[in-house]
């Protein structure tokens, strides 16, 4: 067995946080069934404390140790899409503490797909809320490397399961009433989800209308610390112009295969592909932040379907839009 899975097991019984990797970003794990520890990831996250977190389970067999009144439609789901980047939120049991549910009714599932971590799940046996492993609002962590920068020594153990496959966050359904609901566009496309449960999905896409608090819905998260303008290849053209006449250091985040010849400090082009674009974007924005930059313009991609999360994440992460 990998030495620091045993490592890992022994912090978590321990009442400690440990980093863990899964397809989607990194999570920031403490042992759900302990308040004590949850409240460490709060404390290390600066993260407010009504916001619930998602339990990671093995897999399906664990749902009913969490959930209660489990209709159909979620045993479907989690069978078609676990371990993957799903999350159902289900009414919870009542042992469920209201450090992980934010004194919610409903509780969060979700079986990740990365090898290491499910192998931790499987020997923990219980579950491990674990939000992504980032400071509140900030970009989540796409790497190890990524988590040791946020954290530096607060966190003893990051899990090195290597780059995530996905890159964004997992796709939220609400299965708590009659509707089933979108909360977050994410890893699994909202088209897929819809074939399975043979209805369409409503989208809840503005935290003051939502009654359901979900971080991910607050107006600015995954946020770089630098400026982060989104907006047209042509606005962005004359954006640049502007900025660099004031002796503004400038980045480009430009989408599709030809680099524009518009001067910047820096320039980063990114895939056509709408799932190598998210595997990317979290790092990219990272990799810029660290650039002593004054401002990042990012090209928007396209707005069809498959591009939902990467859109969804942009909307949230940029400062300010010039367009859409
Ligand atoms: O891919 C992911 O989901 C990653 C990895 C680590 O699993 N986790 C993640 O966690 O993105 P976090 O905490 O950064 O975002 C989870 C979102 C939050 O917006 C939270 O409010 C929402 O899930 N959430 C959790 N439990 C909920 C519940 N009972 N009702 C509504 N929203 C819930
Ligand atoms: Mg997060």
């Amino acid at each position: 067995m990998n030495p620091s899975i045993e490592q890992a097991l022994a912090l978590l019984a321990a009442g400690e946080l440990v980093a863990i990797p899964t397809e989607t970003v990194y999570g920031l794990a403490a042992d759900a069934a302990n308040p004590q520890a949850v409240a460490k990831i709060f404390a290390a996250k600066g993260r407010p404390s009504d916001h619930p977190i998602i339990v990671h389970i093995a897999g399906s067999a664990q749902i009913d140790d969490w959930a209660i009144d489990v209709p159909e439609a979620a045993r479907k789901l989690a069978a078609a899409f676990w371990p993957g980047p799903l999350t159902l939120i289900l009414k919870r049991q009542a042992h469920v503490s209201d450090s992980v549910t934010g004194g919610q009714d409903t509780v969060g599932l979700r079986a990740p797909a990365h090898p290491l971590t499910h192998e931790l799940l499987l020997r923990f046996g219980g579950g491990l809320a674990a939000p992504s492993a980032n400071k509140f609002g900030h970009v989540s962590p796409t790497t190890a490397e990524h988590v040791r920068h946020e954290f530096g020594p607060e966190v003893s153990l990051v899990l090195d399961g290597g780059p995530c496959l996905v890159g964004v966050e997992s796709t939220i359904v609400s299965l708590v009433s009659e509707q089933p609901l979108l909360l977050r566009p994410g890893g699994v496309p909202r088209a897929a989800i819809e074939a399975i449960l043979g209805q369409p999905l409503e989208h809840h896409q503005k935290s003051d209308t939502a009654k359901i608090r979900t971080s991910g819905l607050l107006d600015s998260h995954y946020a770089p610390h630098t400026l982060l303008v989104t907006g047209s290849l042509l606005q962005l053209v004359d954006a640049a112009d502007q900025y660099q006449t004031q002796g503004k250091r400038v980045g480009l985040i430009l989408f599709g295969g030809i680099p524009a010849s518009i001067p910047a400090a820096a320039k980063i082009v990114m895939p056509c592909d709408p799932d190598a674009y998210a595997r990317e974007l979290y790092a990219t924005l990272r990799q810029l932040d660290m650039a002593d930059l004054d401002v990042l313009l990012l090209e928007c991609p396209p707005t069809t379907p498959e591009w939902l999360a990467v859109n969804d994440r942009l909307m949230r992460a940029a400062h300010s839009r010039l367009s859409h």
